[in-house]
């Protein structure tokens, strides 16, 4: 963790004033599992005191990245909301094909119970996002499924969202286009970060609708 972001998550530590209760007030989030700071940059853009977590340093250089376990992040500190986007490598219904072995080598159950954490952290408002897997059958149904198509990108993704005490999104822009892209993109070493990159259209309205002041 980075020097700033000791000092910031002390700072919260020792703070009387703790949690965003008032209507309008700034509120201190953590986007957990996030290199690209796309939704970390969202809710610093409407005045929120956001923060990013990965376990590598953030894509942009920013100094608003805690570098380590997002586990870590949020049972150390205080946070007024949590957006996680904690990696599905083991629990996507796409995995399918390698579901047995990741089951039986613990890896699903690591990666379950990585998700029970950050779905019971002490946070106020929690929104944890994954593809359609077992963590339906697993943990429970998701809130809502939503596709980039209904905020403005013409590409089909579907994308669960577990809340708590946050309202289910509401679809920002519907375009035509039900391109796969992202699944087209040719190999290369980038095209896992950007295939799970957040689509701004969804920032944007995760921002504006959860973060609303
Ligand atoms: C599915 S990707 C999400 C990417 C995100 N949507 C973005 O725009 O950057 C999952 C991310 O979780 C990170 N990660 C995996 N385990 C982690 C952990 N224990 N703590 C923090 N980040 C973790 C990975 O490095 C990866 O960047």
């Amino acid at each position: 963790m980075g020097q700033a972001a000791w000092e910031a998550g002390q700072g919260a530590e020792a703070s009387e004033d703790r949690g965003a209760e008032q209507e309008g007030k700034p509120m201190r989030v953590l986007v957990a599992c996030e290199r690209s700071g796309v939704v970390r940059e969202a809710f610093r853009r409407r005045g929120h005191d956001a923060w990013s977590c990965d376990l590598v340093p953030a894509d942009d250089g920013s100094h608003f990245h805690i570098l380590g376990d997002a586990e870590v992040a949020v049972w150390s500190q205080w946070w007024d909301m949590l957006v996680a986007f904690p990696p599905c490598t083991c629990l996507a219904s796409s995995g399918a094909r390698w579901m047995v072995e990741k089951r039986f080598d613990g890896r699903q159950k690591d990666a379950l119970g990585f998700i029970w954490s950050l779905m019971s952290a002490p946070v106020d408002k929690i929104a944890v996002e994954n593809p359609i897997g077992i963590i339906s059958s697993q943990i429970r149904k998701p809130d809502q499924i939503i596709q980039p198509w209904m905020f403005g990108h013409g590409e089909t993704k579907a994308t669960c969202l577990w809340l708590k005490n946050l309202p289910c999104l509401v679809p920002t822009d519907i375009v035509g286009g039900r391109e796969q892209r992202v699944w087209k993109m040719a190999p290369s070493p980038e095209r896992a970060r950007l295939r799970s990159q957040t689509y701004q259209g969804i920032a944007e309205a995760m921002a504006d609708q959860w973060g609303a002041r």
